[in-house]
């Protein structure tokens, strides 16, 4: 298949004959990318406002990210935690150090980091809190994702994740989102070992809790002895406009997960970030994955890291937010119902008489690639190495197609 040249149609025809419709993508078929950019197979250009659900926050094929990638593919890729390797010590004092946790759990996607997330505070359960054995539960928000394994679908309140997927996962519970009273009622119950919880809801359409939320529920994990998860796979690593969504409100969990732009828009990392009275309660053999803490990985994820720093991709997410917003604003009231976000993690409801899908399309064919969620949501976040005249230029795209809309 190598130089063949194939054609946009051709390729959507081969994943509907052979791949398993898990997906309904925006028919656009990429071929090459670089920093906000993504071009076709037939060469036409489009701003990336997708980001792969975030996980390319420091653009295509970063450079240094490519370079380091390309250094370690070339030395060593993989030997499994069976013996050490010479990159996942230092990669692990550079995380711990930069975040403020006595430890790292290395893992992939970021559905296993909250996975790995649920295993560590229901073992804490047993052996710190002494919840009875079996007994321990886990607390969620209404409308989280956190990705499709079953302990994922089994906390999810949206039918499309868990239908027809059951038995489900027995010791999870609900609760609405930003809602503090409902969830100081469940904390009371001296079973409940965790709060596993996104900063700011992406799946569910960039969902933003009240100011003094999470700082809410940091006092309210303490005050009744229950770990606070924060699922920083999404809103983590600058997408909101500092390096986690939680310091926004100066909060630090317990628990961190991260994932996504951790392995640089290039292959999947993930990391569970805690402190050792937490972490160690998993031993030798109780937890692992092949894949986690490969070499490969340890190399990307540092430069993916350091390239976010360095290159002041977090501070350019925050100075460009209320730009952003301004500028989307612009939209008329009667095409767009609301505009939220923070940093480059925006959110528009589209009225209900425009097809939001349709308006992805028109977006397509103006030079701008984004998706909907949840029927009439488009989620708009670019990466986070856009500039200034870049962002104009895309909202005046974005506003035109509204603009020009007829049914
Ligand atoms: C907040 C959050 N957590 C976890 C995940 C799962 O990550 P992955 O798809 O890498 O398993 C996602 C994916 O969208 C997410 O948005």
């Amino acid at each position: 298949m190598a130089g063949e040249n194939l054609t946009c149609e051709k390729i959507f025809a081969m994943e509907d004959e052979y791949g398993c419709h898990n997906y309904k993508p925006l028919p656009v078929a990429l071929s090459r990318g670089k920093g906000v950019f993504v071009w076709d197979v037939a060469g036409k250009r489009y701003y990336d406002f997708l980001s792969a659900y975030s996980a390319v926050n420091q653009g295509h094929c970063h450079p240094r990210i490519i370079n380091a990638l390309k250094q370690q593919a070339d030395t060593l890729t993989l030997v499994s935690r069976a013996f050490y390797n010479d990159q996942l010590g230092k990669y692990e004092k550079f995380m711990t150090e930069l975040f403020g946790y006595d430890c790292l759990l290395p893992m992939n996607t970021g559905v296993e980091g909250g996975e790995s997330a649920i295993k560590i505070a229901r073992k804490w359960g047993y052996y710190v809190k002494k919840i009875p054995k079996n007994q321990a539960k886990i607390i969620f928000a209404e409308n989280n994702f956190w990705g499709r394994t079953l302990a994922a679908v089994s906390s999810s309140s949206d039918p499309t994740c868990y239908e027809d997927y059951g038995p489900y996962m027995p010791g999870f519970k609900l609760v609405p989102f930003n809602n503090i009273q409902a969830l100081e009622n469940e904390l009371k119950d001296p079973t409940v070992a965790a709060f596993m919880v996104e900063p700011i809801q992406g799946e569910a359409g960039v969902i933003i809790p009240n100011n003094g939320y999470l700082k809410k529920v940091r006092e309210l994990c303490t005050k009744y002895n229950v770990l606070f998860i924060a699922d920083e796979v999404q809103t983590g690593l600058g997408r909101t406009g500092k390096m986690l969504a939680c310091q926004h409100e100066g909060v630090r969990p317990d628990i961190v997960i991260l994932g996504k732009a951790l392995g640089g828009g290039v292959i999947p990392v993930s990391a569970v970030l805690a402190d050792h009275e937490i972490m160690d309660v998993i031993k030798p053999g109780t937890h692992g994955s092949t894949f986690g803490g490969n070499p490969l990985a340890c190399a990307v994820a540092t430069e993916a890291i350091k390239v976010l720093l360095e290159e002041k991709m977090v501070e350019n997410a925050a100075k460009l937010e209320s730009v952003f917003r301004e500028e989307l604003e612009k939209i008329p009231k009667n095409e767009v119902v609301t505009v939220r976000g923070r940093g480059l993690m925006f959110a528009i409801d589209v009225h209900d008489n425009l097809p939001a899908d349709e308006v992805c399309l028109r977006l397509r064919d103006a030079g701008l690639v984004a998706k909907t969620t949840h029927g009439q949501t488009i989620r708009l976040a670019p990466p986070l190495v856009i500039t200034e005249a870049q962002l104009r230029d895309c909202t005046k795209i974005i506003r035109s197609v509204f603009e020009n809309f007829k049914n």
